[in-house]
């Protein structure tokens, strides 16, 4: 199948274009780089052995985006590309909101225009809000505590609609959990730029001497031992369920919502304590105040995504922590930094990945 991921440059996408590879699929990848490194694509082919057709495009560049879905001509989307920091979004809104949903429905409007009207999203618990009825089933309420989670929680909604006046479209919202770990060959990885918002990416740059120590953000909730509790799951999961969502649409048309997550929780002092026994290094933490918007629990309602796609989880913490720190280990800075001019240089348009590969 000729796929298209918008955002294949990024952690998730760049895990998931690996796996489409592997099993037979032309993929072509469309992203801005605005938060993810060229290299991450070279190291897919490298890994693959396959070619990527990279177009450096902003989804808000319809005529870009256009020229690059009548290129590609796509059997599906799988679309990533998005701005994905809570707090970023709460000092940016305006920005979120033209990014991620002006964005979508540029894509929205290319694939239809193109005629290809099957695609994955990437949508996310967040869409839950602070629900306390666990575990998050696909029918729990929605509601959204920031401009991030309303961006998704905006894009559902339109892509109901969207599907409710058309019936030609297959459209899978896969709404993901934690996701954390990394490719076992450590090649590939997390990447934050900045100061990881994230709990894992700080625990594994403290574990490899970039950061002093953690912060745990309360010891005073009602968990086992005080502190927040997360349905983390391994990237490579995340992906799959991608392939799996994929096929399924393959047969099936309509919208499909799935919780893409393990089920199960874990504490922060957990991942700490399995950091601290994986890597062998001592992970110092400081307890101090709740972070605001933060909820007790979160962990999924998985079976849906079992009994429709034949999709689970199989991987735990204990891998999800060695494949992490593998990759923080070998590559303490995370992917090279591309300068600005190096950037331009790059093609705007079929920027084709793979060509090193095929000549290896
Ligand atoms: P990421 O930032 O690593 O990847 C996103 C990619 O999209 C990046 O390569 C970025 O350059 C690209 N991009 C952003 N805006 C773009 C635009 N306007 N045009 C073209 N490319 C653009 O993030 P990720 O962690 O891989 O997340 C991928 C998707 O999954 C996002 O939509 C995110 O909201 C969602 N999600 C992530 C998490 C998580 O914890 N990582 C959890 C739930 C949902
Ligand atoms: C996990 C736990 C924190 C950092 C976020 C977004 C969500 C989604 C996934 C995009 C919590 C604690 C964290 C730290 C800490 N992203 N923590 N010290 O908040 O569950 O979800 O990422 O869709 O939208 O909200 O993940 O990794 O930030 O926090 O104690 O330095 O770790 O309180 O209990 P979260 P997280």
């Amino acid at each position: 199948m000729r796929v298209l991921v918008t955002g294949g440059a990024g952690y998730i996408g760049s895990h998931t274009v690996l796996q489409l590879l592997e099993a037979g699929h032309q993929v072509s990848v469309v992203d801005n780089f605005i938060n993810s490194s060229p290299e991450s694509l070279r190291r897919v082919v490298s890994i693959a052995s396959k070619k990527v057709a990279t177009f450096r495009v902003d989804l808000l560049d319809r005529k870009a985006l256009a020229e690059a879905i009548t290129s590609i001509q796509p059997d599906a989307v799988i679309h990533f590309a998005g701005l994905k920091a809570v707090g970023e979004s709460v000092a940016q809104p305006l920005r979120y909101y033209k990014n991620n949903v002006t964005g979508t429905i540029n894509l929205l409007e290319a694939m239809d225009e193109a005629g290809c009207r099957t695609i994955v999203f990437s949508s996310s618990a967040t869409v839950y809000g602070e629900s306390v009825d666990l575990p998050l089933r696909e029918t729990t309420p929605r509601s959204a505590t920031n401009p991030y989670g309303r961006t998704k929680l905006h894009i559902e909604e339109m892509l109901e609609e969207l599907a409710a006046s058309d019936s030609r479209w297959r459209i899978a919202n896969l709404r993901y959990f934690n996701p954390v770990g990394a490719h076992e060959s450590g090649l590939i990885g997390e990447d934050p730029q900045g100061i990881p918002n994230n709990l894992m990416p700080f625990v594994a740059q403290v574990a490899v001497g970039k950061r002093d120590a953690v912060q745990v953000f309360g010891n005073d909730y009602p968990t086992a031992d005080g502190t927040g509790v997360r349905d983390y799951i391994h990237v490579l999961d995340l992906a799959a369920g991608h392939l799996a969502a994929l096929d399924y649409l393959a047969s099936s048309g309509g919208l499909h919502v799935w919780n893409l997550g393990t089920g199960s929780g874990s504490s922060v002092l957990d991942v700490i304590e399995a950091f601290q026994r994986i890597s062998a290094r001592l992970v110092p933490y400081d307890i101090v105040a709740r972070r605001p918007g933060d909820v007790a629990e979160s962990y999924a309602h998985a079976e849906k995504a079992r009994l429709d796609l034949g999709w689970k989880a199989e991987r735990g913490l204990e891998q999800m922590v060695e494949d992490m720190w593998r990759w923080q280990f070998k590559n303490p800075d995370g992917f090279p930094k591309v300068g600005h001019e190096e950037m331009n240089s790059l093609e705007l348009r079929d920027f084709v990945l793979g060509e090193v590969a095929s000549n290896k």
